[in-house]
């Protein structure tokens, strides 16, 4: 069997579409039978336990409860649209502050996810928008890195700032970690800068990694939030569905 790959969806900046992606591409790797999707949220305001149509103020589980207190990894107990959850709540806020003397803290994620290890074929880890430790940590248990990068200037120039980091959690917690692509996301193709954001994305990091095409901005993509359901689910003929899948099955490649 090959080797569960556990891809981080990471970016400090928030709104440029991690969880979004998080959601649809795991929807995607899993409507190809025999492949077991999980997705771990890692954000406190627990947005992608809210998109996949739970309330994390409603629920007793959260990843909070394996990172802090070690215990088993709380998965959902019912697959939601074919993907397999770890939901977050707001305790996970306070995890950063709690850790903060703790033996090996970086670790406790991966050390969360070992054991079910077999259970799955990926797990996609929905980062929060932030360099902390809850983004250590989630880079720490990852095999691979996916980016989504804004297509404008200003969140471009993040990305040295997202470098950086990368290379810290390579050179002390995780020398394996990879890029499995950046996705630049909210394209909105008419206007000249964010097509010269795009042209320079391509051309600064297709030496790192594969640099996807752009998902375009659409509001489909909210509409289906708020429906809580992937984009396919929504609008099975949105455009930007082709993209999501070339992405999953690029993925299903590493
Ligand atoms: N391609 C897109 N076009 C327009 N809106 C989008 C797109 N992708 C995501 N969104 C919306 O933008 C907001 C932020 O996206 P989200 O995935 O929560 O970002 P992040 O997790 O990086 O903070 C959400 O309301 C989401 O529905
Ligand atoms: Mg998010």
């Amino acid at each position: 069997m090959a080797t569960t790959r556990i891809i981080a969806l990471f970016n400090q900046s928030g709104g440029v579409a991690k969880t979004t992606l998080t959601q649809n591409i795991g929807y995607h790797l899993a409507q190809k039978k025999k492949t077991r999707v999980l997705v771990v949220d890692m954000d406190p305001q627990g947005s992608l336990t809210t998109f996949m149509g739970l309330e994390p103020d409603e629920l007793d589980i959260s990843v909070y409860d394996a990172i802090v207190n070690s215990k088993p990894l709380p998965v959902y107990p019912e697959a939601i649209n074919g993907v397999w959850l770890v939901p977050a709540d707001i305790n996970l806020a306070a995890a950063e502050l709690q850790l903060s003397g703790a033996i090996s803290r970086e670790y406790r994620l991966r050390n969360a996810l070992a054991p079910v290890l077999d259970d799955y074929d990926f797990i996609l880890i929905d980062c929060p928008p932030s360099l902390g430790l809850l983004s250590i940590i989630s880079l720490t248990a990852a095999t691979h890195l996916l980016v989504p990068i804004q297509c404008q200037f200003k969140s471009f120039k993040g990305t040295e700032l997202l470098l950086s980091t990368v290379a810290q959690v390579r050179q002390h917690t995780n020398p394996n970690l990879q890029f499995a692509g950046f996705v630049p996301t909210m394209y909105d193709g008419r206007t000249a800068q964010e097509s010269r954001t795009v042209k320079a994305v391509q051309s600064q990091l297709s030496s790192i990694a594969t640099v996807f095409p752009p998902v375009t901005k659409s509001i489909a993509f909210a509409d289906a939030s708020e429906r809580r359901v992937p984009l396919s689910l929504f609008d099975k003929n949105h455009p930007a569905i082709t993209i999501l899948k070339q992405i999953a099955r690029d993925l299903e490649k590493l």
